[in-house]
């Protein structure tokens, strides 16, 4: 059952730092519309009760608001965890046509999108539009060619693994082998430890606004917040309002989704302040289903982050703009997250034909109009890697099958879990990286590892993730 990719270490050696090379392309049609500035909030592991509008005790009056004045999507699915979400989002093809149906691009894994397809900022960029992207990247990042800007993106940054540290920016992938997870473009970004993720994401997203003139060229933003995975660190501030909430781990996420909440005012706010508003596209969308083991909840949906279950793959999704037809309404039509790279190329001006096996649908009429969607079907996977075996088959030794009944249940339990959730080892790792919490894991841990600790005490996170610039396995 394990993805058959030959793992290369990309953390610790190279220190080569890349110059940003980069050739921008401006074909500017002119005569047209005006096409609309795109913003794109992405979130991880916000699950379908964890929004104001669906659960009055999670406070999101700017997701509340803006919801209400746009359209809220309730009939809208998404992949059930990160990786093939966001492949989904930025390809517009289903992820049996990618290659990324298995799991999540880890850390150490030699894969990224293919490069035989092109991607929605591409398409964008080509249509005249200024492509950003602030956050979490998490589709491989082993050679140069997989980073964001290589696949469509102008500007990137972010990070490039999951689970990443909010303060720290530390991402593991077992112990010893963690490196600090946070670049500009093509290089390290130092400097920025201990500032929180969703603000200092923020920031930059209102920095990109301000520095871009959105009279001269239209801009796509795609923030794509860490928040709301874990770990659950909110800044205490944001804990209080919650503070009656009996659940800890609930209190916190909620929190988490305060913060995001903020950010989007923010945003918002920067839109109207620079002159963006007017002719604007805010669409709000979560990756997948939230974790109910770390304090998310889908509600009334079964399942949860991970799982086929509504659950897993019904989003938390809303658009917001002056350009809607009919507002204030809510949607039940048939939506995927594969529909975006249409929609958006369409609402943009580019040409979606010349994308070849698109899997997405253009959802416009539907969003704006309240039209009745082309979508009649979603396929949610096909993986031929995964082939649950039954226990107790016959002839199977003792010990085999102890070791199915482990892969089985990790198929069902832990690769989803392995996402966003860190394993034991990367927690071990990372709280040792974190003094505040390293007697409570050292408690649990019966046997530390020493070598590790040693390599992190002498160099807590400061080994930056490099990109692998001889590529060892074709993709
Ligand atoms: C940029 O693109 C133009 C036109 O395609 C090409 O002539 C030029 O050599 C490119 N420059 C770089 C630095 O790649
Ligand atoms: C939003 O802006 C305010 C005021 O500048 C700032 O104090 C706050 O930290 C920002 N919040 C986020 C989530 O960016």
């Amino acid at each position: 059952m394990q993805t058959p990719l030959i793992l290369l270490s990309v953390f610790c050696c190279l220190s080569a730092q890349s110059k940003r090379n980069q050739n921008r392309t401006n074909h500017e049609e002119p005569g047209r519309r005006k096409p609309p500035h795109i913003i794109f909030i992405l979130t991880d592991d916000q699950g379908f009760n964890d929004i104001g509008y669906h659960n009055p005790s999670i406070r999101t009056p700017t997701l509340d608001k803006l919801a209400a004045e746009g359209v809220t999507l309730e009939n809208y699915y998404v992949q059930p965890i990160c990786t093939p979400s966001r492949s989904q989002l930025l390809t517009g093809r289903y992820q049996i046509h990618t290659g990324l149906q298995h799991s999540i691009i880890r850390p150490r894994q030699p894969s990224c999108l293919p490069s035989h397809l092109d991607t929605l900022p591409e398409r964008l960029r080509e249509a005249g539009y200024s492509t950003h992207m602030v956050g979490k990247w998490h589709l491989g990042f082993y050679r140069k060619a997989c980073l964001p800007t290589r696949k469509g993106f102008d500007s990137f940054f972010g990070s490039l693994t999951g689970s990443v540290d909010y303060y720290s920016y530390g991402s593991c992938d077992g112990p010893g082998l963690c490196g600090y997870d946070l670049h500009e473009d093509e290089a390290v970004a130092w400097g920025h430890e201990g500032k929180y993720s969703t603000l200092l994401f923020t920031q930059r997203a209102r920095k990109i606004l301000q520095n871009h003139d959105p009279a001269e060229r239209p801009l796509f933003l795609l923030l794509s917040l860490q928040a709301v995975h874990t770990p659950l660190t909110p800044p205490k501030a944001y804990i209080y309002p919650y503070h009656t909430m009996a659940n800890v781990a609930r209190r916190k996420y909620a929190a988490m989704v305060s913060t995001v909440d903020e950010s989007v005012r923010n945003v918002t706010y920067a839109l109207r302040k620079y002159g963006f508003y007017k002719n604007s596209v805010i669409i709000f969308s979560t990756d997948n289903g939230a974790q109910p083991f770390t304090g998310g909840s889908n509600w009334p949906l079964r399942g949860r982050k991970g799982t086929y279950w509504e659950g897993g793959v019904r989003g938390l999704a809303f658009v917001h703009s002056p350009l809607l037809r009919r507002r204030r309404r809510v949607s039940r039509a048939l939506l995927h997250i594969t529909d975006w790279f249409p929609t958006l190329v369409g609402l943009a001006g580019g040409d979606s034909s010349k994308s070849p096996g698109l899997d997405g649908f253009d959802v416009w009429p539907a969003i704006s109009e309240g039209k009745e969607s082309p979508r009649q079907e979603i396929l949610h996977n096909i993986n031929p890697l995964h082939k649950p075996t039954a226990p107790g088959a016959k002839g199977a030794s003792e010990e085999e099958e102890k070791e199915d009944s482990q892969t089985a249940a990790e198929a069902e339990v832990c690769i989803p879990a392995k996402d966003c959730e860190e394993t034991e080892s990367q927690k071990e790792t990372q709280a040792k990286a974190r003094p505040e919490t390293k007697t409570r894991i050292q408690d649990q841990n019966q046997s530390p590892r020493r070598e590790s600790t040693a390599a992190l005490q002498t160099a807590p996170h400061r080994v930056p993730l490099q990109v692998q610039t001889q590529a060892r396995v074709p993709v």
